[in-house]
């Protein structure tokens, strides 16, 4: 199996990546080629340290992607005991030809790597052009085996109502109904229904549970923090699905993700509460390896990953990079057997992409899609939105 090595970068800038991600697409190559038994090293570089490899053992200037060390037919006990020698990548380069190819780091670094590994292996496009071909040909059949696709169905939305009962609230009446809407959504295409039903009770109402229970069609995700009173009336309920959020009284919508690292027990004992009762538990979470382990060890059937930091980037680099975990932990989770959502912050502008990754199930958006409807009518602002999700 692979070993990844990741050397401490000179340059600050170097983008994050998912290392697991790396060692994952390194592990599957070694399996597509029959040679599972086999070791490799990566080592993830900036431009400075490629540039100075670059110079020693290919008497070359400047930074290049990605370098390929094999062990020499003379390293006789390397060879022997599987060793395939060594990958280098500069994340540097990888994240600027990224943006120019329009692919996500990821895709880029997988290219690089199958290219290293085929040098590793023997294959040279340097040396002829039939071999260039040849080396071409093989390059795009292990990238597709890598790339294969993964989601079988669409992509589903489901809608989050909230924001029609804050409109009741506003004025204490009975009007609008989260329930009525709720059916407009589904009849207009939405696949699901989530309800936060807060401690504070600032929008939904627990009646608004209660019906929405025996109403929904699709599913009904009820959203909650892990508070005592709320467990035991979902426990009630018993919606679909529960959410789990971290929750604050006085944020004006969740601002982050659960920390799950650090209330196992304590997630774990509500999991395990919800399951017993038939209930699959979503936890909502930053696009963080961390979170994405310690929700899988705890038993979460989904981890809903945290959209907010992409949406409200405003600067391009902060979008992409932003984008780039999103993507990153989707793929994670997804290897890690969750199964994944995705949300908050979504509008009309920034949800095409998300709903493109191929890892996730489902988006629930809320606020964009309350705020067009206001406008244009809840059935058309979800059927667009749904327009959108392709
Ligand atoms: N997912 C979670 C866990 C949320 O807390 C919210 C906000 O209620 C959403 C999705 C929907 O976010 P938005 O209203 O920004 O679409």
């Amino acid at each position: 199996m692979p070993v990844l090595f990741k050397n401490e970068f000179y340059h600050h800038a170097v983008p994050r990546i998912n290392e697991a991600l790396v060692q994952r697409a390194a592990d599957q190559l070694l399996v597509s080629t029959g040679m599972a038994e086999a070791e490799l090293s990566i080592l993830l570089v900036d431009d400075q340290q490629i540039a100075e490899l670059n110079r020693t053992w290919r008497h070359k200037k400047g930074p290049t992607n990605v370098l390929a060390f094999p062990l020499t037919e003379g390293e006789d006990s390397a060879m022997a005991m599987n060793l395939l020698g060594d990958i280098v990548i500069s994340v540097e380069t990888a994240a600027r030809e990224a943006k120019q190819e329009g692919l996500s780091l990821h895709s880029r670094l997988q290219v690089l790597l199958v290219h290293g590994f085929l040098h590793l292996i023997g294959y040279d496009h340097e040396k002829s052009d039939a071999e260039a071909v040849r080396m071409y040909n093989k390059e795009r059949m292990l990238l597709q085996e890598l790339t294969k696709k993964r989601r079988e169905t669409m992509i589903k939305l489901a809608v989050n109502v909230d924001h029609v009962a804050t409109l009741r609230e506003a004025r204490g009446t009975n009007e609008p109904d989260p329930v009525l809407a709720a059916g407009i959504c589904e009849l207009a295409g939405a696949e699901g229904i989530v309800v936060h039903l807060r401690e504070d009770r600032r929008h939904i109402q627990d009646r608004d549970v209660i019906l929405l229970r025996q109403t929904v069609k699709t599913k009904l995700n009820l959203e909650m923090g892990a508070a005592k009173e709320i467990i035991k009336l979902a426990l009630n309920i018993k919606p679909d699905m529960v959410t789990l959020v971290p929750e604050k009284r006085k944020e004006l919508t969740t601002e982050g993700g659960l920390n799950v690292a650090a209330q196992k027990q304590k997630l774990k004992k509500v999991i395990g509460q919800m399951n017993d009762a038939g209930i699959p538990v979503s936890l909502f979470i930053d696009p963080d390896s961390r979170q994405i382990k310690a929700a899988k060890d705890i038993g979460a059937t989904f981890v809903e990953i945290h959209t907010g930091r992409y949406a409200d980037a405003t600067r391009e680099e902060e979008r992409e990079h932003e984008y780039e975990l999103i993507a990153a932990a989707a793929e994670e989770a997804y290897e890690s057997g969750l199964r994944v959502n995705a949300g908050h912050g979504l509008n009309y502008v920034n949800t095409a992409r998300i709903a493109a990754l191929e890892t996730i199930e489902e988006l629930s958006i809320g606020h964009a899609i309350m705020a067009r409807a206001v406008i244009v009518g809840l059935d058309q602002a979800v059927r667009e939105m749904l327009g959108l999700m392709i």
